[in-house]
């Protein structure tokens, strides 16, 4: 298959896939020639329902049809079952509900309080994280060196800190120390997972230097790991968390949540947004929310993530890590390069920031018969091709950047 030219109007983001959808259904995408692929990308982990969920789209077109927008000017019954919805949903001492629009807007957000509420101006980051594009977010963003996010000055001073190195962690926060913003598997840079003694210490060293514990659950949060929240995985209270992606299931959304106690330090007005908390978005956030509890959806996602990471170690992969739906597969030829092979065979998947490990955020409604396809594909891939799929060095890790 060949990559598609690009657009001649249209900004270019990402290097486009060889694959055009033009609709969708379950967990299947289809093209104008009616090729179905099974996608065990989501889109960056936004279609955590798959596409056509008849509740999702039943509950945003009976919105769109009874009020499509009104802003945080007036109240909406339909914005309060949402953040009520949400923080039922979440860690519970997490109570008070945000609605933004994106992951980058939610983790600038929960900066900016942070900062605010502590007086402080440094905050502790891990190395490879990946927080998003905007001034703040982007100054957390691994590399440094490379300011990718642009500006010429961070607009806070930011310490980086090796992944699960407990000793440098606990060594680097301290009474400059605003916030520690971590991402429980951390999901560009591969699917990694921190660990917990990691992310215990973080808490206390936190509690221990009156410094915020920020959660980063943009792409962990809303079920992906098998639990409402990594925050419940790992069993650590985080005093912020920031969650976007699968939220309203398609529809640009993201929420900062926070402790009482937190929002009862800022008055109306400290944050504010025109789209953040539109009813349309709310009613998809709370039909997710509804859905993954009453369609047993985090169990499906341990049930399918056990199967996938006992029968995928076959073929190109080496080794399996992540948790949930965030899964990384290690390869022994380049991730782009099985990604390729994959799709051909009717698989979607994603690559990340290590150009080894291919990346799985399918939708949470994946299946037994699909983890069978994808160790199916695999094997035969191993079969036809191994050895051979190295072929192309220079490559980067694909482009799949969140
Ligand atoms: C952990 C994490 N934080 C923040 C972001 C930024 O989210 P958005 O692209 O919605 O701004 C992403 C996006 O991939 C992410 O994975």
């Amino acid at each position: 298959m060949n990559a598609k030219p690009a657009s001649a109007h249209l900004d270019e983001v990402y290097p486009l896939l060889p694959f055009e959808p033009v609709g969708g259904e379950g967990v299947h995408l289809v093209d104008a020639a009616g090729r179905r692929v099974l996608d065990l990308y989501a889109g960056h982990a936004v279609a955590a329902l798959g596409y056509g969920h008849p509740r999702l789209v039943e509950a945003v077109a009976e919105q769109a049809r009874t009020l499509f927008f009104q802003s945080n000017a007036v109240a909406l019954g339909v914005r309060d079952e949402a953040a009520q919805m949400l923080a039922d949903f979440a860690p519970s001492p997490l109570e008070r509900v945000f609605f933004v629009n994106s992951g980058a807007e939610a983790n600038e957000n929960a900066l900016r309080l942070a900062l605010k509420l502590t007086g402080r101006t440094n905050v502790v980051a891990v190395e490879h994280a990946f927080h998003g594009r905007t001034a703040a977010a982007g100054a957390l963003t691994w590399p440094p060196e490379k300011s990718w996010y642009g500006f010429p000055r961070t607009p806070m001073d930011v310490t980086f800190v090796a992944r699960n190195d407990v000793a440098a962690l606990s060594a680097a926060i301290d009474d400059r120390t605003a916030a520690v913003v971590l991402e429980p598997v951390q999901g560009l840079a591969g699917a990694w997972p921190l660990s917990q003694a990691f992310c215990e210490a973080a808490r206390a060293s936190c509690d221990a230097a009156g410094a915020l514990l920020i959660l980063d659950e943009v792409q962990t949060g809303v079920g992906r790991l098998g639990a409402p929240f990594g925050a419940d995985l790992l069993g650590v209270e985080p005093d912020i968390l920031t969650v976007a992606k699968g939220l309203a299931g398609g529809l640009p959304a993201g929420a900062v949540l926070m402790r009482q106690d937190i929002a009862s330090e800022f008055g109306p007005g400290a944050l504010a947004t025109t789209f953040g908390g539109g009813p349309v978005a709310c009613a998809a956030i709370a039909a997710v929310i509804e859905t993954i509890r009453r369609d047993g959806l985090l169990e499906r996602v341990r049930t399918v993530s056990a199967q996938i990471q006992a029968s995928c170690r076959v073929g190109p992969v080496r080794s399996i890590h992540g948790a949930g739906f965030l899964l990384g597969l290690v390869t022994g030829p380049r991730a782009a390069t099985v990604r390729d092979a994959l799709l051909e065979r009717g698989i979607l998947t994603g690559t990340s920031a290590d150009p080894h490990v291919l990346r799985l955020l399918p939708p949470l409604i994946l299946d037994e018969a699909h983890a069978a396809q994808l160790a199916a594909a695999l094997r035969e891939i191993g079969h036809d091709l191994d050895g051979n799929l190295d072929r192309d060095p220079d490559q980067g890790g694909g482009g799949d950047d969140d």
